[in-house]
């Protein structure tokens, strides 16, 4: 039998523009090193099966999409059950298999190890159907799985990058249109992410509720999205003001990029830090300490990034020093906070695709 076509899609780490992808604002995001491989072998009975090398249980599910992906089990499962019906939905005609998952995508840590899975298996399936879904058809198909799956009503910008990425650029990504500027990531800089050591589940943090808040106020304004608001509007609604104010954000870091400004970076993020903890309220004390940390060791700046409530920090630090920021800001956090840290950094990497020819 010949050797299953593998797939790969890699996890991101948003540079900056948190909570607005949601309402059709633009985001500044790189897919990173760190990725799940995802093979589909053929079977003949109608029935897709998975198995993870890092996650427990097997995953059976009928590949006809009869299955409700909020009732597989083990829960990993229900993502899987969530790609192949939405699949199915879009008139691929999934033909069984059985999956082989493995990934190195840290979970819980707002890398988008979710979004990474469903676009790995979604490619998976896909070729296994002889079926084509590619750009950002497949990042909605990856999106929709993730609503399907786990009720989580994300935005489009994890799975996007995953999708769309280049080696050793970032993403500006207009949200509304979905069209994307590919910016190179200035040679001098690193990108560092460190985990504050505190875990989050997506589906059990208040990442619902406050995206339900912020289009509260879209409502009240009399807008769809908070895209079509304006500073004046929203000056004293927390929620909306830190849509627009980072939708402004996201720009100027987008236009420092391109104008190779490196000093103009930091200062957006550290603004969108404060604006995700004070007016967003996405923020935890463990995060605030470790931005503070790695500012204190050096870093340009830094911000929590993907949903908040725990998991990674991302920071800029000089190419040199990210090495000995990274030592030095985790020393600093763990004596503050007396959790362990864990630091990483990551390099920019081509989304996701193919990992070898049949
Ligand atoms: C999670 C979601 C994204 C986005 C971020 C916050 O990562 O999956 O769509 O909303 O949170 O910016």
């Amino acid at each position: 039998m010949p050797e299953p076509r593998e797939f790969r899609a890699p996890g991101r780490v948003n540079l900056i523009g948190g909570q607005v992808d949601y309402h059709e604002g633009w985001v500044v995001s790189m897919a990173i090193d760190r990725d799940v491989h995802a093979s589909a072998r053929p079977r003949a009975d109608g029935r897709i099966t998975a198995r993870s090398r890092d996650l427990d249980g097997a995953v059976d599910i009928a590949c006809d999409a009869t299955t409700d992906p909020r009732t597989v089990v083990p829960a990993w499962g229900r993502t899987v059950a969530g790609v192949a019906s939405v699949l199915t939905e879009l008139g691929c005609r999934i033909a069984g298999a059985d999956l082989e998952i493995a990934s190195t995508v840290p979970i819980g840590a707002g890398l988008s190890s979710s979004a990474a899975f469903e676009v790995a298996c979604a490619l998976a399936l896909v070729d296994r159907a002889g079926f084509a879904l590619a750009g950002a058809d497949l990042a909605r198909a990856a999106q929709r799985a993730e609503h399907v799956a786990t009720g989580v009503p994300c935005g489009i910008q994890d799975q996007m990058t995953s999708v769309c990425n280049r080696d050793g650029h970032a993403i500006f990504l207009d949200c509304r249109t979905l069209e994307i500027e590919h910016v190179p990531l200035p040679a001098e800089l690193r990108v560092l992410v460190v985990h504050s050591g505190v875990p989050r589940v997506l589906e059990a943090t208040p990442y619902a509720q406050r995206r339900a808040e912020s289009e509260a106020v879209a409502a009240q304004l009399g807008v769809r999205v908070l895209r079509d608001a304006s500073l004046d509007q929203v000056r004293d609604l927390p929620r909306g003001r830190h849509a627009v104010t980072e939708m402004a954000r996201v720009r100027a870091f987008a236009g420092a990029l391109r104008a190779h400004d490196l000093d103009a970076l930091g200062p957006l993020m550290l603004a969108s830090h404060a604006s995700s903890r004070d007016d967003m309220g996405v923020s935890i004390p463990e995060l605030d300490i470790l931005v503070d940390a790695l500012v204190g060791a050096g870093a340009l700046g830094a911000r929590l990034t993907g949903a908040g409530f725990g998991g990674c920090v991302v920071a800029l630090a000089p190419a040199g020093d990210a090495d000995a920021i990274a030592a030095r800001a985790t020393a600093a956090y763990r004596e503050r906070t007396g959790r362990a840290p864990v630091a990483w950094v990551v390099r920019a990497a081509a989304g996701a695709g193919a990992v070898r020819a049949r």
